[in-house]
């Protein structure tokens, strides 16, 4: 076990592993303000059962005893699916094709396990959601107190005042489930989104990862491998000489929320249509804390400084 920070964070991430997510995982668990407790699954870059593989895969890595609680493996409403291969590869973790399988998932299913750590943990647990909004969305219909029992819900997602990532209109991880995610805006859950607005800032260039790897051989060396494709994708996509680290924003903005900037806004998200999947702010909703600033450099040192360290 290693030392927490005075009191740590309780912290439940719910991910699709995924290039960005295995980064955002890996620095949780570097943190010291951050106790992360398990992972929770759900489609999204990856079918869930590749999912749940990775993230059992990334926490044997880490020398973590988090648990993992396998979620939703399609979205709400039928809606349509695919996942983000092209953007993560085909296995989640770049060119990577054979992740072993280690250990086993927790008996619960994500949306129960979750119900049940914030039930344990009243006002203390944070749930930090870095893919599609599912699981979230059935924990709330599982138990209409699960809302008040956390502490709050952090979420990498959605766009305010920016175009979308993965249509014109609308961000990857609120697309992939429309209703699950207006569904949790609609609930009144404390609930700060990460979007965007401030997520295209947060750019590590392949210097950044040649460092890592070098400082770090095994798990910088592995985040630096799997990195390669998705930079890749943003070289070929839009011209970029580094890749967003989406998902890590979201882990910051609990460590370190002093270094965002918020705006507080009802949200919707558009259901059909070629907006479907846009986050639209709504005066008739509960108030959402958008961050809509962020001190890219304090995030992007922490997240080096941190990652670097990891052995
Ligand atoms: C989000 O979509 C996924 O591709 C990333 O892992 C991140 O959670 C960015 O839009
Ligand atoms: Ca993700």
């Amino acid at each position: 076990m290693r030392p927490l920070f005075d009191i740590a964070m309780k912290m439940i991430i719910d991910t699709d592993p995924g290039v960005d997510d295995a980064i955002a995982i890996a620095l949780a668990h570097a943190l010291p303000e951050i106790d992360l407790i398990g992972l929770t699954t759900v489609f999204g870059n990856t079918r869930v059962d590749q999912s749940s593989r990775n993230a059992r895969f990334l926490l044997d890595m880490l020398g973590s005893d988090a648990v993992v609680a396998e979620g939703a493996s399609k979205p709400w409403n039928d809606y349509p699916f695919e996942p983000s291969a092209w953007v993560h590869g085909s296995e989640g973790f770049g060119d990577i094709v054979e992740v072993p399988q280690i250990g086993t998932n927790h008996d619960q299913n994500a949306a129960e396990y979750l119900v049940e750590m914030a039930r344990k943990h009243p006002g203390d647990l944070t749930v930090c959601a870095i893919g599609p909004l599912t699981n979230i969305a059935d924990a709330l219909k599982l138990d209409p107190s699960f809302a008040q029992n956390l502490d709050k819900l952090v979420i990498m997602g959605g766009n305010l005042h920016c175009p979308g990532n993965i249509t014109a209109h609308a961000e990857a991880n609120i697309f992939h489930d429309p209703a699950a995610a207006d569904a949790v805006f609609a609930s009144g859950l404390n609930t700060v989104m990460v979007g965007l607005d401030v997520t295209l800032q947060t750019l590590l260039v392949p210097g950044d990862f040649a460092a890592l790897a070098a400082s770090s051989p095994k798990i910088g060396g592995f985040l630096n491998r799997i990195s390669e494709f998705y930079l890749g994708f943003y070289k070929e996509v839009a011209n970029l000489d580094g890749c967003p680290m989406h998902d890590a924003a979201a882990v910051l903005a609990c460590s370190n929320p002093d270094w965002f900037g918020l705006e507080h806004t009802g949200l919707r998200v558009s259901q059909d249509g070629e907006t479907v999947g846009a986050t639209l702010a709504d005066p008739n909703r509960p108030k959402v804390a958008v961050a809509i600033e962020i001190d890219a450099v304090a995030t992007l040192t922490k997240l080096k400084t941190h990652l670097a360290a990891l052995h």
